[in-house]
C-alpha cells in the first residue's frame, strides 16, 4: 500500500472519505499520519476512532511556520510517507515541505481552480455569479490553492444555490474524487512525475 499522510484542520469529512475508501477497499494505501494545527478539530476525534496516529500542534506555539514544519518533515520521513494529502489543511506551507514534497504532496479545493482559491472559494464562485464550479486536485507548489491540475470535476450553480446549498453538492464530489484520485497515484495511472514537469520550454506547450 502507498504510505499516505492525511493534513486537516476542520472536520475532516475528506479525511473520513479516505478512511472508508482504504477499510473498503477501494484504496490500496496506509494512512500513517494524521497531522492537524487545531487540536480541537473534530478530524482528530475520527483519527482516534480509525486507529490513525495524530500529530496535532498549535502554530502559535512555535517560532516559525518553518519551525514546526521541521518537526513534521521528520515525522514524515520517520514513517516513509510517500504521499502528503492535504484535505482542508488551511495553512501557507513553506518550502521547508514542499521542498522536499514537490511532486508527492497534492491538495483539493472546492472550485475550478485557478478560479477562486484561497478561503471561501464556495462563496467566491457564488459571490461571481458563474453558472458552473466545482472541484480541484492538484499538486502543490509555494503557492495559494495553486500547481499543476491533477483531476476537477464540474459542478453547476443554480440559481436559487445558497453558500450552503452549493457546499453540500460539492462535498460529496469531493469525497468519491480525492480516493479515486489517491487510487490512481497509487497505480500509477496518474505519473506525478510527468505532472510535476513544467508544461511550457521557450513559449512551446510540452506534450
Ligand atoms: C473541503 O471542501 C476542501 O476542499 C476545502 O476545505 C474543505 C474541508 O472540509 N479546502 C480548501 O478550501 C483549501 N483551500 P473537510 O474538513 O470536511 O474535509
Amino acid at each position: 500500500p502507498l504510505r499516505i499522510a492525511v493534513f486537516a484542520s476542520g472536520s475532516g469529512s475528506n479525511f473520513q472519505a479516505i478512511v472508508n475508501a482504504v477499510q473498503e477497499g477501494r484504496l490500496d494505501a496506509r494512512i500513517e499520519l494524521l497531522v492537524c494545527d487545531r487540536p480541537q478539530a473534530e478530524v482528530v476525534e475520527r483519527a482516534q476512532k480509525a486507529g490513525v496516529p495524530a500529530h496535532t500542534f498549535k502554530p502559535k506555539d512555535y517560532a516559525s511556520r518553518e519551525a514546526y514544519e521541521q518537526e513534521i518533515l521528520a515525522l514524515l520521513q520517520e514513517k516513509g510517507v510517500e504521499l502528503v494529502v492535504l484535505a482542508g489543511y488551511m495553512r501557507i506551507i513553506t518550502s521547508v515541505l514542499v521542498d522536499a514534497y514537490w511532486g508527492r504532496m497534492i491538495n483539493i479545493h472546492p472550485s475550478l481552480l485557478p478560479s477562486f482559491p484561497g478561503l471561501h472559494a464556495v462563496r467566491q464562485a457564488l459571490e461571481h455569479g458563474v453558472k458552473i464550479t466545482g472541484v480541484t486536485v492538484h499538486l502543490v507548489d509555494g503557492g495559494l490553492d495553486s500547481g499543476p491540475v491533477l483531476a476537477q470535476r464540474a459542478v453547476n450553480v443554480e440559481p436559487d444555490d445558497t453558500e450552503q446549498s452549493l457546499s453540500e453538492k460539492i462535498h460529496p464530489i469531493e469525497h468519491v474524487l480525492y480516493p479515486q484520485v489517491i487510487q490512481a497515484i497509487a497505480e500509477g495511472a496518474i505519473d506525478l512525475k510527468q505532472a510535476a514537469q513544467p508544461k511550457t520550454k521557450d513559449g512551446m506547450i510540452v506534450q
